[in-house]
């Protein structure tokens, strides 16, 4: 069904205030759509957005073609977003990349069969100090071995 709840709705609210026109409030309503649609924004919620931020399809349509973080596809539950920018690279995140590779089987781009895990390869996320990171569902990035990711989605895969 495309359209908030009401509980949703109150965030949407809350958003525009914070604007002086409801358009501004565009991206972070699209990580509330992601978010209430398995990582994505799909077919029909353009429109409906659209019309919440009182601006063109036209508009929402370059937004999203423009920005690499809005997706059209739906992510794994559990979305990994692994570094490989030079600070990153240097401590170990192309190893990190190919491990996570090789542990999941699909290449950055792809969600597992299982629909738990989608890989997604990106540059700095902030927290070069804690290099080599990987992000998770958008939560703070953490610094990982190969061993931790090893543990991390073994316990994942329990939890289903
Ligand atoms: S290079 Fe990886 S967080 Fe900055």
């Amino acid at each position: 069904m495309v359209g908030f709840n009401d509980a949703v709705m109150k965030e949407v609210q809350g958003l525009f205030k914070r604007y002086p026109k409801k358009q501004h409030a565009l991206l972070p309503i699209l990580h509330l759509v992601m978010r209430e649609n398995q990582g994505c924004v799909p077919e029909g919620w353009e429109d409906y957005v659209a019309e919440l931020c009182e601006t063109s399809l036209n508009h929402i349509r370059g937004v999203i073609t423009f920005y690499d973080m809005i997706r059209k596809e739906p992510t794994g539950k559990f979305h990994i977003r692994v570094c490989t920018c030079v600070p990153c690279g240097m401590c170990g995140g192309d190893q990190i990349k190919n491990h996570i590779i090789k542990k999941l089987a699909i290449h950055p781009g792809h969600t597992t069969p299982d629909g738990l895990f989608s890989l997604e390869e990106v540059q700095c996320l902030a927290a070069c100090d804690k290099a080599p990171l990987i992000q998770v569902n958008g939560n703070n990035p953490e610094k990982v071995t190969e061993e931790s990711i090893d543990i991390w989605i073994q316990e994942m895969r329990q939890k289903g």
